[in-house]
């Protein structure tokens, strides 16, 4: 006999789960796994958002952070910025709503992407210590500002409004994130402290003021009153189509005919690419877009592998360029060398993305220890899961020898380094969504190597110069040592007076001064190269130089 009684049981328990409550559940997921990091995720994901928030606006960001301890594990984080505030009605949806945001679905590079920042903060607020978020926001001097207390309602995924109301504030416009939760200051590599003088390194356009929770305050000024130029934002390209969303933008769109859903809801498709992805695929360019059946899509998709297609635009992206990157690095980093480097943009699945690197060298670095990565994305440090990230990777696997460091196979080197990498793309593929690692794309491990690659030349040229000069001071030295001696002797043998011989020997003496030495003879071997190739960074000839250096 068929028994259904248990099938009817388990429908019983069947049932929707809300991404609040997944998320209450797996909060790991989001980076928020113990107290420590906790309190680094809320604090970055406010202040990435301000960021954000601030280069769209067009305002040159000013922002405060500030952490209050209020017991042993509660601690209170506040953010303040200067940036277009937002919206009344959006508060609610913005802090209390998970997977609520403007970045999604638009390709375009910034900071956030899922939409599920700061309302996870909010919910691990919540889950912790219970308090409301507290949210003030004004958009203009001719509006006063809302304050908000929100809570989330996890089964609905909604928010909870426990406090609503008009405030006087002192501000033109911008917007003060208060939030409560569980958490444990520390310093170190991973803190709050280490995201904040990163975040500053690789936004020298950014001033923050930051008060920790013992009520110690560091500014960090900016150290150019430029905005980085605005990212535009772009359809997406055909090589990035996966099968899910090509189903998903046929059902959506308003185009009546499959050519012109190619033309106008893709980069890079014009009437005459539309006609060839058509007939690549073998379907008819005025076939209907609602009559694509799942095969219809799939055979699409093999339509557009086949055709060849310009590579997305880049005006997307806002590198933040080679000059900036290494005064960003002079501003926080106290070196005796700097270099940087940053690579014309490439693609991954469509995607356009552009790597920049950046070495500072010497001065206070330690020299005994493992170098120091910096690694970001879109502006943003990554300071967690150092290991599974496909920079690490690539950093390692360059042979960092020739270049004046220390390494023992594919491991970090050794030597007094800070090494920065940046990736700028549209989006950035992160291994999890607590966006700590990025995946392990063939085109960008190989970017990255690129970038590296020419650092390491300009770092391999300055400490070859440095060792031989140090090597010449050491000779002039010992020279400079056995002078009475030599001139006793020649007095000696020749007669003569001891007193010329010796003004004579120390006339010959030349000390080379290490600082003038290293950089006139850098702009002179510069001077060199130009006159006889006619450019230098990148050129072939750099190239065929690294691959004999490597072998
Ligand atoms: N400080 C802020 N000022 C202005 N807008 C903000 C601010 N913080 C958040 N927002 C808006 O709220 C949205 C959701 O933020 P978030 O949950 O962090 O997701 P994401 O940043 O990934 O889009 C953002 O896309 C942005 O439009
Ligand atoms: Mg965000």
């Amino acid at each position: 006999m068929a028994d259904d009684t248990l099938a009817h049981e388990l429908a019983k328990m069947q049932k929707e789960i809300s991404v609040a409550e997944f998320f209450t559940k797996n909060r790991h997921l989001l980076g928020f796994d113990s107290k420590r990091k906790a309190l680094l995720m809320a604090i970055k994901e406010a202040v990435d958002n301000s960021l954000d928030a601030c280069e769209e606006g067009d305002f040159l960001p000013e922002i405060q952070v500030e952490m209050v301890q209020l017991s042993e594990f509660k601690y209170r984080i506040i953010v303040e910025d200067n940036g277009p505030g937002i919206v009344k009605n959006q508060i609610p949806n913005i802090f209390a709503k998970l997977l609520y945001g403007s970045k999604f679905h638009t390709l375009k590079q910034s900071r956030g992407q899922q939409g599920i920042g700061i309302s996870a903060a909010v919910l691990y607020s919540q889950l912790t210590v219970g308090t409301p978020a507290r949210i003030t926001s004004k958009i203009s001097p001719k509006h006063p500002a809302n304050y908000y207390e929100l809570n989330i309602d996890t089964q609905k995924n909604q928010p909870k409004i426990t406090k609503e109301e008009v405030v006087e504030w002192k501000k033109d416009h911008g917007t003060r994130v208060e939030i409560d939760l569980e958490a444990e200051y520390l310093k170190g590599r991973q803190s709050v402290d280490e995201y904040l003088k990163q975040t500053a390194v690789i936004n020298p356009h950014v001033t923050l003021v930051y008060t920790n929770p013992k009520a110690e305050q560091t500014i960090y000024a900016r150290g150019i009153d430029q905005m980085p130029k605005k990212a535009v934002p772009i359809k997406p390209h055909p090589y990035g189509v996966e099968l899910g969303m090509l189903i998903n933008m046929l059902s959506m769109t308003s185009s009546r005919t499959l050519q012109s859903f190619l033309t106008s809801e893709f980069s890079r498709v014009g009437s005459e690419t539309a006609k060839e992805i058509c007939s690549n695929a073998g379907i008819k360019t005025d076939t209907k877009p609602v009559q694509i059946t799942r095969e219809l899509a799939e055979k699409l998709i093999e339509g557009i592998q086949k055709t060849k297609l310009i590579a997305p635009p880049t005006d997307c992206l806002s590198p933040i360029g080679k000059e900036l990157l290494e005064k960003g690095l002079r501003k926080e980093i106290r070196a005796e060398f700097y270099c940087s480097t940053s690579r014309p943009p490439a693609v991954y699945r469509g995607n356009p993305f552009i790597i920049e690197a950046g070495v500072a060298y010497g001065g206070e670095i330690p020299k005994e220890e493992k170098i120091t990565i910096l690694r970001f994305a879109n502006r943003v440090p990554l300071l967690y899961q150092e290991g599974a990230c496909s920079m690490t990777k690539s950093l390692t696997e360059t042979s960092w020898k020739p270049y004046g460091l220390q390494q023992s196979g594919d491991s970090i080197p050794i030597g007094p380094a800070v090494i920065l990498i940046h990736m700028s793309s549209v989006w950035v593929p992160f291994t999890s969504e607590s966006k700590e690692a990025i995946a392990h794309y063939q085109e960008i491990m190989k970017e990255v190597k690129l970038a590296l690659q020419d650092c390491g030349r300009q770092l391999g040229s300055y400490v070859r110069k440095k060792t031989k000069i140090h090597s010449q001071i050491e000779r002039a030295n010992m020279f400079e040592r056995y002078i009475p001696e030599v001139a006793d002797s020649l007095a000696q043998l020749a007669g003569a007076n001891r007193s010329k011989i010796l003004e004579g020997l120390k006339k010959m003496l030349v000390k080379p001064e290490i600082e003038k030495e290293i950089f006139s003879e850098e702009d002179a071997d510069d001077e060199k190269f130009r006159m006889k190739f006619g450019k230098k960074e990148g050129s072939d000839e750099d190239e065929r130089r690294e691959t004999a250096e490597e072998a």
